[in-house]
This record gives C-alpha cells, sequence and structure tokens, in this order.
C-alpha cells in the first residue's frame, strides 16, 4: 500500500465519510429528527404542498404567495408529453417493470431538449422543472398501456398529486386521497445523502447533465435495500395472510438472518419520523377503503420487531406505513417504488443544483487487496 494510501481510511458502504456539505436536509438519526432546510417535517407535511416543498428544496426558502402562483402554473405547463414520448410510451413491453420503463423514458426526455447539455443554472432549473412535471405522465401512462387502457392527458389545471391519479384512474380522485398523495410526496422529496441522490451527485460531478443524474439516480432507488423496500413490505404483508400469522412469520425470518423489508434504517437509529406521521395516515385512509386488516398485520409486524430488535436501534422506516398507505390508494404494488421517484425527483435535482455551485469531481479510491508483481502467462501455456 502506498504512504497516500495508508494515511486513508476505509469505509465500505461509506458509513462514516462526509462527502460534501449541504443545506438542504437534516437528519438526527438518534433523536429522529428530519427537517427540510430548517423545516420540520411534520410541519410540511401538515401545511405544505409538494409544489411548496420542492420550491422550497429548489430555493432554500419559503415561496411568497404569487411566487408559489407562478412556480405552479410553469410545473402545470410542463405537465404534458409530446406526441413523441406518449408514443414511446405505448412502443414499451406491457410486461416490462416499471422502474425500468420510467428510467428509460425520463432518459429520454433528454432525446427531445435541444438544450439538454446547457450548464447555466438556468437550464439546469428549467430541465429539473420538466422532470418532475412530467414524470407523473411517464409512470401512469405506462400503467394504462401495460393494462391496455385508453391514455390519459394530465389535469394542467390540478396539484401534480390529483392529476397523477387522474391519469392512473381516468377519474378524479377524491380530496382526501388527492391530500394522502400528496403528503406521500411531501415526506419523500428528500432525505440527505441517500444513495440514489449519491450516485446522482457522482454523476452531475463529472460535469454530465441533470438527465443524466436523475436518471441514474432512479437506477440506483430501485434496488430492494433503498426505494425497493415498500413493494418489498406489501408482498410481505400478502404473504403473511392474517394476522395470527405474523408472530411465525417474523420470527422465522429474523432467525433465518432474513431482513424484514421496511425496518431499519442507515442513519435512523430512532423512529425514523417520516413512519410516525405515515402510521397515522395510513390507519385512517386504510379504514376509508376497507384496508384495515392489513394495517392491523403491519402494527403487529411492528409489536414484534420492537420486541425482538428495538434495543439494536431497528425501527420501522417510511417504506413500511407507505405500503399501506399506497395500497390503500389503489395503486399497483410495482408502482411503489416509481412513485418514490416521482417525489425524490425534487430532492435529487435540488441537490444537483446546489453541489453545482461549487463543483468537485466525486472520485473515491478503493483499498486494492488484490495480489502484485504477477509475471504475464502466455495463453497457450494456461
Ligand atoms: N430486519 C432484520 N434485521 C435487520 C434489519 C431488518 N430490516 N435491518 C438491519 N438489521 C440487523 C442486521 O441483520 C444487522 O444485525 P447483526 O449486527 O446482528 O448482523 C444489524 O441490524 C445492522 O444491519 P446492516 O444491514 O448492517 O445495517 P445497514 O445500515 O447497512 O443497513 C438497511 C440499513 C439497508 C436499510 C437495512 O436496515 C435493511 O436492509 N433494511 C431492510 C430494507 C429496507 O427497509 N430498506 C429501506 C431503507 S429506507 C429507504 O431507503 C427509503
Amino acid at each position: 500500500m502506498s504512504a497516500v494510501m495508508q494515511e486513508m481510511q476505509t469505509d465500505i458502504g461509506l458509513v462514516s465519510t462526509v462527502v460534501a456539505r449541504s443545506s438542504l436536509s437534516f437528519i438526527d438519526g438518534e433523536k429522529g429528527v428530519l427537517e427540510y432546510v430548517g423545516y420540520d417535517i411534520d410541519d410540511l407535511a401538515r401545511n405544505s404542498t409538494f409544489e411548496e416543498t420542492t420550491f422550497l428544496l429548489w430555493h432554500q426558502r419559503l415561496p411568497s404567495h404569487s411566487e408559489l402562483a407562478d412556480f405552479t402554473a410553469r410545473v402545470q405547463s410542463n405537465y404534458d408529453l409530446s406526441d413523441a414520448m406518449w408514443d414511446m410510451i405505448v412502443s414499451l413491453p406491457r410486461d416490462a417493470n416499471p422502474m425500468h420503463a420510467l428510467r428509460t423514458l425520463t432518459s429520454a426526455l433528454a432525446l427531445e431538449d435541444p438544450n439538454a447539455d446547457d450548464p447555466s443554472e438556468e437550464a439546469n432549473e428549467r430541465k429539473s422543472l420538466a422532470m418532475l412535471a412530467k414524470m407523473p405522465a411517464l409512470i401512469a401512462g405506462f400503467d394504462r398501456h401495460r393494462k391496455g387502457l385508453d391514455l390519459v392527458r394530465p389535469d394542467t389545471s390540478s396539484s401534480i398529486a390529483e392529476s397523477f391519479l387522474y391519469m392512473l384512474t381516468g377519474e378524479k380522485p377524491t380530496q382526501r386521497m388527492a391530500r394522502a398523495m400528496d403528503i406521500c410526496l411531501i415526506l419523500h422529496a428528500d432525505h440527505g445523502f441517500n444513495a440514489s441522490t449519491f450516485a446522482s451527485l457522482v454523476t452531475i460531478s463529472t460535469l454530465s447533465d441533470m438527465y443524466s443524474a436523475v436518471t441514474t439516480a432512479i437506477g440506483t432507488l430501485k434496488g430492494p435495500l433503498h426505494g425497493g423496500a415498500n413493494q418489498g413490505v406489501m408482498i410481505m404483508l400478502q404473504e403473511i395472510d392474517g394476522i395470527e400469522n405474523a408472530e411465525s412469520f417474523i420470527m422465522d425470518k429474523l432467525t433465518r438472518k432474513d431482513k424484514v423489508m421496511g425496518f431499519g434504517h442507515r442513519v435512523y437509529k430512532s423512529v425514523d419520523p417520516r413512519a410516525t406521521y405515515l402510521k397515522t395516515f395510513a390507519e385512517g385512509i386504510a379504514q376509508d377503503t376497507g384496508n384495515i386488516d392489513l394495517f392491523n398485520i403491519s402494527k403487529r409486524i411492528e409489536e414484534i420487531m420492537d420486541r425482538e430488535v428495538g434495543a439494536k436501534g431497528i425501527y420501522p422506516n417510511v417504506d413500511f406505513y407507505s405500503a399501506t398507505t399506497y395500497f390503500s390508494l389503489g395503486l399497483d404494488l410495482d408502482l411503489f417504488t416509481p412513485l418514490f421517484a416521482m417525489s425524490r425527483v425534487s430532492g435529487w435535482t435540488a441537490h444537483c443544483l446546489e453541489y453545482l455551485e461549487d463543483n468537485r469531481l466525486i472520485r473515491p479510491r478503493c483499498d486494492y487487496v488484490g495480489p502484485h508483481a504477477k509475471e504475464y502467462v502466455d495463453i497457450s501455456q494456461r
């Protein structure tokens, strides 16, 4: 090992490495606190909207009345897709994983943007706004296409949450459903340097472009240890099939040292504050939609996990109760992670915009543990 490398600490999984400064989200994993630009997540979930929260993340302050109206109007005027994009949606294989579809379609947005590589701040914000506004149509459009349904164009007079549910179902959602969706979008909008945000920063730090950064992030979010966990939670709840089976199911998993989806977090060693808020919300919406049994199984799992592994700091994370919420809203299981992306795009782009203000290429080292000084053997001798 070289002298330079000897001075460096190997930190597998970047557990204790701080790679940059950020003013966007503050997380206190011990106390269970999450703030966006200083505002408590609970306060934002109760009082804000996803559009306002995105403005907050992008501009690091709350908008005035007219600024919010202007921002919302700009987002709404970007909801619709070009004919070429709608055609691309219906050209995709119906049995494709919606995350593969979303990643491909988001990447394709760059193809029709003549200024996709313009690195100016103004252009980067315009591209961020385009992705934020169009992702709901990409997700809902693909879902209708795979079900053989006619595509529904966005409702440019309503919020992102409302227009998304409208495109998905073809019907105007109730105010309660639209608000539930809006709150989920707020709660998932940002979360420090999680894996997908970090991946987007690695890409933007090469001075690539915003579309590439977000495409990278979508691919990273897809994994079951990150954004894919909410789908895993729902699969688990369905497998358990009755509250009486919860104890044996979970004990079996823990004995086999399998991870229970929706529990544990790299940062939170107390309760994830997003889960606390969602728990109450999930109960209400599950009650309204006849899914209270599902909610009760979740509560039972939480009790068992608390008894068995609570002392190790393993508690429900945001994915645990968002699964019940999304299911109660009528979403297919494999749309849970695309929905996460639809929200997190605001955080990914906010972090990229912030990082570009003082960009430095992200390029870590690895600790080489392989052999040295081996002699090349000709292929005829091997
Ligand atoms: N179920 C059971 N045991 C768990 C769980 C879990 N969900 N999570 C952690 N543990 C245990 C591990 O087995 C390990 O135990 P040990 O010390 O006896 O070996 C210990 O807790 C530490 O676990 P690690 O996996 O090393 O912790 P890490 O910080 O690397 O992982 C992670 C965090 C990936 C989130 C992990 O908790 C996990 O896999 N959870 C399930 C998947 C999930 O819900 N992901 C969503 C995260 S939130 C998000 O991305 C939005």
